[in-house]
């Protein structure tokens, strides 16, 4: 059944959005659903982070300042220097206080779905990705194997998006703010210790020596269970 709220949403959108724009947020709420039932997170608040992201990106920079001083949102150097980055925030305050969303993981992730940020949720990081692939974007040259990418790996999606467009605004010379910084290094991280991870699992699968190797026979599946050595492993990693 349809959501009232999102038909109220959706409505008012229509209304106040450019139709490019419009067409761009159906795209999102559209992409960011479709990940959402990769990633097993809730259809619904994926759907309104995916409305609600733009919803201020119809004002200009000058009036998105002039908004943000009023309303005493704090900004930032880089927000000062490139004013367009302040409809993330200034997005967010009217997704709470104009269309009544009082879930601050989606307020979080229209708040950051333009830097991104460190210690990113997954719905962080289903909207910035959805931001990037969803339908209706068309220049980036990378985009099929990015969405390709995206329900294959969402971090490493993300990560793969960060540095594109950071090597893309340095190479026009352009500021970079601190945040896009900070968020993609964090990513590297994520993916570097997943990876690294990964890399351990494979070389005790292959090591006949390692002392975690237990003979699999049909015996031992039906004592153990089918995943009970790979769990154990794993779950022996994660605790150092
Ligand atoms: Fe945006
Ligand atoms: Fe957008």
């Amino acid at each position: 059944m349809m959501n009232t709220q999102v038909l109220e949403i959706r409505k008012s959108l229509k209304k106040k959005l450019d139709p490019f724009r419009f067409e761009h947020t159906l795209g999102v709420a559209y992409t960011c659903q479709a990940l959402a039932m990769r990633y097993e997170y809730d259809l619904q608040k994926a759907e309104l982070a995916g409305l609600l992201h733009d919803c201020a990106k119809r004002f200009d920079n000058e009036t998105m300042l002039l908004k943000c001083q009023k309303r005493e949102i704090p900004m930032t150097d880089g927000e000062l220097r490139d004013p367009s980055l302040l409809h993330a925030k200034l997005g967010a305050w009217y997704a709470r206080e104009k269309y009544g969303i009082d879930d601050q993981e989606i307020l979080t992730a229209i708040e950051c779905h333009t830097t991104g940020k460190k210690d990113m949720s997954l719905l962080d990081k289903i909207l910035y990705v959805a931001d990037y692939i969803e339908p209706g974007r068309y220049k980036a040259s990378e985009l099929p194997a990015m969405r390709k990418l995206a329900f294959i790996d969402l971090d490493l999606a993300c990560l793969s998006i960060m540095e594109s467009i950071l090597k893309y605004l340095e190479s026009t010379n352009c500021p970079i703010d601190t945040t896009t910084i900070e968020a993609c290094a964090d990513m590297r991280r994520i993916v570097e210790e997943k990876q690294a991870d990964k890399a351990i699992s494979v070389r005790e699968d292959n090591d006949p020596t390692s002392p975690t190797k237990e003979v699999t026979n049909v015996e031992s599946v039906k004592r153990n269970g089918k995943n009970r050595r790979s769990r154990s492993r794993r779950e022996k990693r994660r605790r150092h």
